[in-house]
């Protein structure tokens, strides 16, 4: 029974958050913490596309139907990116954080939730032109398998190109970007050069662990999904896996709320980077 004291939950609300417990306890794929804005939002337009009635139903069929998860699944995250997104993040990046990680012998970058491999590409060009590639492992992560395929592949349409060259231009790049890659069949291939350091693995950042200790570790545009708890979950991730004095680099609509411990301090506010303390 209702005490009428307690707040009565919006049925839809509840028929969410039961959806989600699903989804977890069969699949192991944890949503619970993502913004529930961003949540609901996918949700009701999943309904309008597959035409059922309500959230419950499509929980049933979640439940019963693997393909019809997996078919779902890839709407729960957005995969939006680009080549040198935030031109001038990569020019602060070319000209204030490259020197400073050439002071180590070896380096480890990890790009997590690095969707279609745009923004690992990118690092990888600013590396090979700053002389640090050869002396550098990349780590390029996301928890969509398929994506993570596409990413692999570093095959991009020629529209695409035209504004990754724009961009590269933007960021203060000086070589001729076509160098970068190979046209084949209207498709630029990204040059095998550039892949050779990259490791593409599957990593979710809610359900998954500590796998290295980086240099630098780059997560943009993830965390706005997340709820408070789960972005400091995640945080707290980073900040194990950072080695002392490492590179954290976040969205340009994302902030990390700097801890009383001071185990990390802001590097440059503006670009969003921080810097693991000594
Ligand atoms: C908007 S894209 C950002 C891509 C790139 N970092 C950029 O800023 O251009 C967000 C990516 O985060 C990934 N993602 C979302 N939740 C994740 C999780 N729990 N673990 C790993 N990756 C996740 C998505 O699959 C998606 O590819």
């Amino acid at each position: 029974m209702i005490d009428e004291k307690e707040e009565i939950k919006d049925t839809e609300d509840i028929e969410i958050q039961l959806f989600l417990e699903g989804m977890y306890l069969k699949y192991g794929y944890d949503f619970r913490d993502y913004s529930r804005r961003h949540i609901k939002r996918r949700i009701k337009n999943l309904i309008a596309l597959n035409s059922f009635n309500s959230i419950s139903e499509m929980q049933y069929q979640m439940l019963i139907d693997y393909n019809f998860f997996k078919s779902i699944l890839p709407y729960f995250s957005i995969n939006v990116t680009e080549m040198f997104r935030n031109p001038s993040l990569f020019n602060f990046i070319r000209k204030e954080i490259l020197p400073l990680l050439s002071t180590y012998p070896m380096l480890k970058i990890w790009h997590a939730g690095c969707s279609t491999g745009e923004e690992v590409y990118s690092m990888a060009i600013l590396l090979h032109e700053y002389g640090l590639y050869d002396r550098c492992q990349l780590y390029a992560t996301d928890f969509n398998e398929d994506i993570l395929n596409k990413a692999k592949e570093g095959q991009f349409s020629l529209e695409q190109i035209k504004k990754y060259t724009n961009n590269y231009i933007q960021s203060g790049g000086l070589e001729d970007f076509s160098d970068y890659y190979t046209i084949h069949y209207q498709t630029a291939l990204i040059n095998s050069e550039l892949k050779k350091n990259i490791i593409f693995a599957n990593h979710n950042l809610v359900t998954d662990q500590v796998f290295g200790e980086m240099h630098m570790i780059v997560c943009r545009n993830v965390l706005i999904y997340f709820n408070h708890t789960l972005q400091e979950k995640v945080i707290q991730l980073f900040k194990t896996s950072l080695c002392k004095g490492g590179i954290l680099c976040l969205g340009s609509k994302e902030t990390l709320l700097i801890d009383k411990e001071k185990e990390i301090e802001v590097y440059a506010q503006k670009q969003k980077i921080y810097r693991k303390s000594y």
